[in-house]
């Protein structure tokens, strides 16, 4: 609970305005929102600002393929991001642009100071150029083969494979995006932003950062490594123009990160407060990100705002990887929810996907999205448990006490369990926690359906009308005190819950400790409603169906593409299960003088293959040796024996030379 009394800022990563709002956006956005809300109700004074990403090669490359200019894409997707923020209650204080003239002028500020201070030096380097297009492709104008892993990359970012950022001019093969033909290398003049001479000063910023300890442990590692100097200019007509010479722009992680500082200033500028109290003095600024841009603002960043003089982050917060059905999120194959399309517009409350973002595992694990586990975490926790309560302590006070909160004590039990889950929900978010924090909260409802159960108040009515009346009164306070600690999470919701409760105001303004304060004996509660509907079956049947129809509809235009081009994609590859197997038995299957009955240990487990190499390998001989093993084949059963994977050779049609490690590995070691 930030003790030093600074202001405190706090971001979300920029969407590209370059597509439309999905479920991994709301990964990061969600908590982010969570947590804003939650110190707002340890009563902290917090700005929140985030805006869209607009410029960078994919920008440029998706306005040339629909036609249209970069700044027409740009400021339909920015209307977008900000509409759909609003939808589901994630409300900044500020949602700017990338390209708007403040950002084009503070970038600009920016790297005149950088340069002044020595951190930018300008060097001839190899690029790319597509003779043919008569240009030199900047990042994503280019694709290639990534030099450090091999896979498949862009220009910029080798996003298939290793992930690593990629420098211009390091991409092997290089093939141009426009126009499909073999790019050269020709030399030209860029600028490079000293990254390196930062080295010892990350070393030190990076001991005690902030936020969550994937973030930090990344950073750590990559910094003890060598730091390269980033080119910071690109060869485009789209971006913040660089200061040192005409006809090139910075590159897109530079200014974007910059919004942050400028979208501050925009905010600042309308509020009548000084900017430079966030990015110039003492100041808490809390960046959430997801995982895939730790370096950018681990590394790069800081290095920029120490070599210019801002203020630095004090927590970066990276959200975990993000699964549809299990499934690797991705948006070409239809493991994607798209927040207006598949959610919002089909009648869903933005509340329900708040709570499960923030309720279904920790900020920085492998989040699982599935409509059935959804339905689920509906029906059995929000319906089942914290609308269950609600509801019931508001209807039996309008049928049995005219409306009106009832007379009786509060019991120190009550109120203390109250203060507990008050402390270890705020303890929680502070140490971004969410999962933990809305777990907590949610315990009180099953708290307060435990003390309803317990005191039978169905049958105290009819013997003990002012003891009864006691009980609901607690009962009503833990709803109050419900409200108040799941705002954050369901604002919305508890919004309408606050209301039903006859509570003036906006439980939004309310503090944590509000939900102590005693609610007033006689005042009117107001119209109960259910706050949740249960789903029923056949409604999450039907969303899991339209969502399985459209993946079996890309799937099948896919195949028909790749078929006519007899070429798979990296994903495709992905989805073999290739690792090396160690031989530890091996026999002859009976009846059969073609087929080995080998048990292999892949490292996690030992699995059954029933390989026909008879006639060429004796079992004796394979003890021992390694092999390679396709582990996820579907199993078959040869001669009565299952085999449970199935070994690689060279296939001399009726004879086989096994493939083998060229040097022993660890069982079980993937392949690539
Ligand atoms: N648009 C980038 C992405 O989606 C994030 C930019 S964050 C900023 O990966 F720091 F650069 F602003
Ligand atoms: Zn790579």
């Amino acid at each position: 609970m930030s003790p030093d009394d600074v202001p405190i800022l706090v971001t979300c990563g920029l969407p590209y305005a370059n597509g439309p709002c999905h479920i991994g956006h709301l990964r990061t956005y969600v908590p982010a929102d969570i947590y804003v809300r939650g110190l707002r109700k340890m009563g902290l004074d917090v700005t929140f600002v985030c805006g869209s990403d607009s410029h960078g090669t994919p920008i440029v490359v998706n306005a040339e393929e629909q036609g249209t200019t970069p700044a027409e894409l740009v400021t339909r997707y920015h209307d977008h991001f900000d509409e759909v923020f609003r939808n589901v209650e994630v409300i900044f204080d500020y949602f700017g642009n990338t390209d708007d003239p403040s950002n084009h002028a503070r970038t600009r500020s920016i790297v005149k100071t950088l340069m002044e201070n020595g951190y930018v030096y300008s060097q001839d380097i190899q690029l790319a150029y597509c003779p043919k297009c008569d240009r030199f492709l900047p990042d994503r104008y280019v694709e290639g083969i990534c030099p450090y892993c091999g896979s498949p990359a862009r220009g910029d970012e080798c996003d298939q494979g290793c992930g690593r950022h990629l420098e211009p001019g390091e991409i092997k093969e290089p093939v141009c995006k426009s126009c499909g033909n073999r790019a050269e290398y020709r030399r030209q003049k860029h600028y490079f932003f000293r990254l390196s001479a930062f080295k010892n000063f990350l070393i030190d910023y990076l001991e005690d950062l902030g936020g969550t300890s994937n973030a930090r442990n990344y950073a750590r590692e990559w910094v003890k490594q060598e730091l390269r100097d980033w080119c910071i200019t690109r060869n485009l007509d789209w971006g913040v123009e660089f200061p040192g010479k005409e006809g090139l722009v910075v590159y897109v992680w530079v200014d974007a990160p910059i919004g942050y500082i400028s979208f501050t200033e925009e905010w600042a500028s309308i509020q009548g407060a000084d900017w430079e109290d966030y990015w110039r003095r003492n100041a808490r600024i809390v960046h959430f990100i997801g995982g895939d841009i730790v370096y950018h603002h681990c590394i790069f960043w800081p290095a920029m705002l120490e070599g210019a003089g801002y203020t630095l982050p004090s927590a970066v917060v990276a959200s975990g990887m993000l699964k549809i059905d299990n499934k690797t999120f991705s948006k070409s194959r239809g493991y994607v929810v798209w927040v207006n399309e598949d959610y919002l517009a089909r009648g869903l409350h933005p509340d329900l996907l708040r709570y499960y973002l923030a309720s279904y595992t920790s900020h920085t694990k492998e989040l699982n999205f599935s409509w059935t586990v959804f339905g689920e975490k509906v029906n059995n926790e929000l319906v089942g448990a914290l609308g269950n309560f609600i509801n019931r302590s508001i209807i039996f006070t309008i049928k049995n006490f005219d409306g009106r909160v009832p007379q009786g004590d509060l019991d120190p039990a009550v109120t203390g369990k109250i203060e507990t889950i008050i402390e270890d929900t705020a303890a929680a978010l502070d140490e971004y926690e969410f999962k933990k924090a809305v777990d907590i909260a949610m315990s009180l409802a099953d708290y307060g359906n435990g003390y309803f159960q317990a005191n039978e108040p169905w049958k105290m009515i009819k013997t003990d009308r002012d003891g009864c009346g006691a009980v609901l009164r607690n009962c009503l306070q833990i709803v109050k005190a419900l409200a108040v600690l799941l705002e954050p999470v369901m604002p919305g919701k508890m919004q309408s819950a606050w209301k039903q409760m006859g509570l003036e105001g906006r439980v939004g303004d309310a503090l944590f400790r509000d939900g102590l304060v005693p609610l007033k004996v006689d005042q009117p509660l107001g119209t109960p409603e259910h706050l949740f509907n249960k789903m029923d079956k056949s409604a999450i049947k039907e969303l899991d169906v339209i969502f399985r129809e459209r993946i079996s509809l890309l799937a099948e235009s896919e195949k028909s593409e790749t078929k006519e081009m007899g070429i798979i994609s990296f994903e495709d590859f992905k989805t073999l299960d290739l690792r090396v197997g160690e031989v530890k038995e091996a026999e002859n299957i009976k009846g059969s003088d073609r087929l080995l009955r080998l048990t292999v240990d892949l490292g996690t487990e030992d699995r059954q293959i029933v390989a026909g190499i008879a006639q060429t390998h004796r079992p004796e001989e394979l003890l021992g040796s390694q092999i390679v093993v396709l582990a996820n084949m579907e199993p078959a059963k040869l001669f009565g024996v299952e085999s449970q994977g199935m070994l690689l050779a060279a296939d001399l049609g009726d004879s086989a030379v096994l493939l083998r490690p060229e040097t022993k590995v660890e069982p079980g070691t993937g392949i690539r």
